[in-house]
């Protein structure tokens, strides 16, 4: 096989463990911030029934109709890759009975795979924390996740996350501006390009999203989908925003922000960087109150939002705001053979005594002056110097790597009270 044919398929990435630091990071974060907020953790299958997926998400996105990695089982059952987490999350809810008039907090993460056109900030296979919140119909659960979502940001250290939400009524409400919306673009039909002559009658709410410049006039000049809102889906959306302004997280209203996803009803919301050019939304989400219900579950309103790991990751990166990877504590140089042999015991009788410490010891071989050049390289404070008469002697090196100290030799029964104490008089890595 050439080096050509075994390049990775386009639009999905290794991790390499240069970036790893950060994506563990974000990863600890919030699952530390879901789990205080009393969010469970629930992993679902990677590989669901395209039907779920064609009934949640809707037959007229554009995520159905052209970005789902689909593929026929034997006996011609058609499965289908998540593009969401979503759908599956709502499916388990109902397949496991975890329902049955109970209130569920929960999250999961992991890879989500869509056939959309690779750019930066947009894969094939990327991968998502998605939140739900099954069983609370009231504002105050919108609120409390958009808010934790705003601390998750404060955490990470990130900032240029601006919030924007709107609300989508009930499907009665959505109905009759979708009417209206349809009537205002025939008219204008003229005006629109290709890919929104094609949305008219699927899905004529996603006209509103596009993208091309061209279009932005017809647009501005469409019926806006507050206008519409039935009084209670109007109440729930003002006790939102009034909410999140006694609260001070900023936040702008946008009458436009429909979500490509037709589960959605009422609040919806994407926070979106600044800095990130073009996919620049880095969480979204938004009430589904009737998609447990339409699935075939019990009657559940339903909240949730997903976060783009690989965007959240590149912010991170972009502010300098991932802690130092945490290397080696102390690493073990060695002499001759005789020495290395009896020290791969001696280290993993320090592993049992100091389980809190990282002993890298070196491999490869390599003469003294290429075991210091790897030693500073691991980042360790310490090296442990095993040299053949030394270790004859009973007796070991120690040697800090980041301050001008001399070397000073340490018989090997003291090593695991010496290592400690020594450790904790240096100062951290890099001083
Ligand atoms: P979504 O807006 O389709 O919503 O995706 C959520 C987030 O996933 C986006 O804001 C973005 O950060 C990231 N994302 C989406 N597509 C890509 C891609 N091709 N490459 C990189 N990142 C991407 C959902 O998926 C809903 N399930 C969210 C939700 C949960 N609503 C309620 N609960």
């Amino acid at each position: 096989m050439s080096a050509a044919s075994l390049a990775a398929v386009r639009g999905m990435n290794d991790v390499l463990p240069a970036d790893i630091g950060a994506w563990q990071h974000l990863e600890r974060v919030s699952a530390a911030l879901f789990a205080a907020y009393g969010y469970e953790e629930l992993r679902v299958p990677v590989v669901e029934q395209t039907g779920l997926f064609k009934r949640a998400i809707g037959e007229f996105t554009d995520i159905v109709e052209k970005e789902m990695f689909t593929f026929s089982e034997a006996d011609g059952e058609s499965l289908t890759l998540r593009p969401e987490a979503t759908a599956g999350v709502a499916r388990a809810a109902i397949t496991n009975g975890l329902l049955r008039g109970a209130r569920l907090k929960l999250w999961t993460c992991g890879p989500m795979f869509r056939h959309e056109r690779p750019q930066a900030g947009r894969y094939r296979q990327f991968h998502q924390f998605s939140v739900e919140a099954l069983g609370f119909a009231g504002p105050d659960i919108d609120i409390e996740l958009i808010a934790m979502s705003a601390r998750l940001w404060k955490q990470l250290g990130l900032t240029g996350i601006t919030l924007k939400l709107n609300s989508l009524g009930t499907p009665e409400s959505r109905r009759a501006y979708r009417e209206q919306l349809v009537g205002y673009f025939t008219q204008h039909a003229a005006l629109l390009d290709a890919d929104s002559q094609r949305r008219l009658h699927g899905n004529p709410l996603r006209i509103l999203d596009s993208k091309n410049p061209a279009m932005q006039a017809v647009v501005a000049g469409a019926p806006l989908l507050p206008e519409f809102l039935d009084a209670e889906s109007r109440e729930h959306f003002a006790a939102v925003c009034a909410t999140l302004t006694a609260m001070q997280i900023p936040h702008v209203v946008d009458p436009r922000l429909v979500r490509g996803l037709d589960y959605y009803s009422r609040t919806v919301f994407e926070w979106v960087g600044d800095a990130l050019g073009s996919q620049n939304a880095v969480c979204s989400g938004g009430r589904y109150d009737g998609l447990i219900a339409q699935l075939g579950g019990p009657a559940t309103p339903a909240i949730g939002f997903a976060m783009g790991v690989e965007r959240v990751v590149m912010l991170l990166q972009q502010a300098g705001s991932v802690p130092a990877s945490a290397g080696a504590d102390v690493y073990v140089i060695t002499g001759g053979e005789r020495a290395t042999r009896a020290g791969l015991a001696l280290v993993e009788r320090l592993r049992d005594a100091l389980p809190g410490l990282r002993f890298e010891m070196n491999q490869g071989g390599g003469n003294f002056k290429a075991q210091f050049r790897r030693a500073d390289r691991s980042g360790a404070r310490l090296a442990l110097i095993l040299g053949d008469e030394e270790m004859e002697r009973g007796a070991a090196a120690l040697k800090p790597l980041r301050q001008e100290l001399a070397q000073a030799e340490t018989p090997l029964a003291e090593l695991p009270a010496r290592i400690p104490a020594l450790l904790d008089t240096l100062q951290d890595r890099g001083g």
